[in-house]
């Protein structure tokens, strides 16, 4: 596998220039969302960590797409798997299949207690299901979320994303929604120890929860990510997604774990709720690396939650396309072939190693973090007072000149984030480190400082 990165003609070449000209004449512009920078890269082919773009540049991918492509670009097995299907067949909506069969018993199996699976195209729209089920199953629309969440851009798990920005011009989204302060041990207004701000954020649901003066509307259902991602690889602290199974179940209130982005080993187990022992959500939504890199997503709902929903009320065209099922199935085949899980504990104890050793010191950096391969490093302009540095995206676009992807994130734009594919090599993962630190060096990055002061 190639180690990247290997800048040959400077970012962006001309025929990558060419690509994106075309693209931004007829793309509507909402579209291109270019998260990583104003420059982004074109991808010519890709494999493993490492795309190629159309000038022969070569960028060391540690955004993976946004934690999809947890196997990196065209594993060999998911390949085969792919192209296998889409000479069998590669849609079948309404009609049973023997691919589809296999993966819904998979995954049901995946953890114990009685679950029921349902698909869905993407992430978002697996929210949507889940937030549906919830309603018709409690009867109640009140949805706890966190600041600074994200789960996804259709109109309800819109509503319970925390960043303002993405809501702008829409009018009123879906009613109930309540955001608490996500236990965030850098950035909390509960102090700065883990178990007392897991404790309060806790305490502060279960008041509210058990108030019929609290103002809120009935709660049917909390979601929570148990690893925050696009706010900034922000894990909850040791404890928490316990007690807050504990508080939903004492209130009758479903607990909804979404683990579209730290499901499937990423942060070092199965799902990053399993951290703590014996939490059982009850709903689980999965996405991106269930099959590793096309779409499809899904929900794992109760037995009794799935019987509350009358049948057929949830489905759409691809949900459950064959050919993503076949790469669900070779991607889970894959995972169970070694321990994965290990191997990204691993991987990210020495990434966070790295980085504490290579710019742990530098001015700007407040805290380094992260469970497993969801990785952060978080910018402030004063150690002492903690003040974001939004500066990620600016960042981010100089990364890409030398070659590098991650992913600029955080409540304030102030964080570099790093969701390399699980097998990323120690190498690459060094190669990245040592581009962060000499980034956080440079000049261009003095001038960036200075103007965001
Ligand atoms: C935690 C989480 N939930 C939901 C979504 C939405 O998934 P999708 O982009 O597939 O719609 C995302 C996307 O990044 C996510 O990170």
């Amino acid at each position: 596998m190639m180690d990247a990165p290997a800048i040959t003609s400077p970012h962006p070449g001309p025929r990558t220039r060419q690509i994106l000209k075309r693209l931004s004449a007829v793309e509507a512009g909402a579209g291109l969302t270019y998260g990583l920078g104003d420059d982004p890269v074109v991808l010519d082919h890709a494999e493993g960590a490492v795309i190629t773009d159309p000038d022969g540049n070569r960028f060391l991918d540690m955004v993976a797409g946004f934690g999809s492509l947890s196997l990196g670009h065209s594993h060999p097995a998911l390949v085969d798997a792919v192209r296998t299907q889409v000479g069998r067949g590669q849609q079948a909506m309404s009609i049973g299949s023997t691919t589809r069969t296999d993966l819904v018993e998979k995954m049901a199996g995946l953890v114990d207690g009685d679950y029921r699976v349902i698909l869905a195209a993407s992430g978002s729209e697996a929210v949507e299901v889940a937030l549906k089920m919830t309603r018709r199953a409690t009867g109640r629309q009140g949805i706890v979320a966190f600041s600074g969440g994200f789960h996804g851009r259709t109109m309800g798990a819109l509503t319970l994303m925390g960043r303002q920005s993405q809501r702008t011009g829409l009018g009123t989204l879906l009613a109930g929604a309540i955001h608490l302060p996500f236990p965030d041990p850098y950035r909390s207004p509960f102090g700065t120890d883990p178990q007392q701000i897991s404790d309060t954020t806790l305490a502060l649901l279960d008041q509210q929860l058990g108030d019929p003066a609290s103002g809120w509307m009935p709660v049917g259902a909390v979601i929570v990510e148990s690893v925050q991602g696009n706010g900034g690889m922000i894990p909850v602290p040791a404890g928490f997604m316990a007690g807050l199974r504990d508080i939903c179940t004492r209130h009758g209130v479903l607990l909804i774990a979404d683990e579209v982005m730290s499901g499937f080993h990423r942060t070092g187990s199965l799902f990053a709720y399993q951290r703590d022992d014996n939490v059982d959500p009850d709903i689980i939504v999965v996405g991106k690396s269930l099959s590793a890199g096309l779409p499809l997503a899904g929900c794992l709902v109760s037995a009794s939650i799935s019987e509350s929903n009358p049948v057929g009320t949830e489905s759409s065209t691809y949900a459950g396309n064959l050919v993503s099922c076949a790469s669900a199935l070779a991607a889970l085949e894959v995972y169970e072939s070694f321990d994965i899980s290990k191997q990204a504990r691993d991987l990210g104890d020495y990434f966070q190693t790295q980085l504490r050793a290579v710019i742990g010191d530098h001015r700007n950096v407040g805290t380094i973090r992260g469970q497993g391969l969801m990785v952060a490093v978080e910018l402030v302009s004063d150690r002492n007072g903690r003040i974001p540095l939004p500066v990620a995206r600016a960042v981010s676009h100089l990364a890409i000149q030398r070659g590098l992807l991650l992913y600029p994130g955080g409540h304030f734009g102030n964080v570099l984030a790093f969701l390399p594919p699980l097998i990323v090599t120690r190498d690459q993962i060094s190669a990245c480190v040592s581009v962060v630190a000499d980034l956080l060096n440079s000049v261009a990055y003095d001038a960036l400082e200075t103007t965001a002061n």
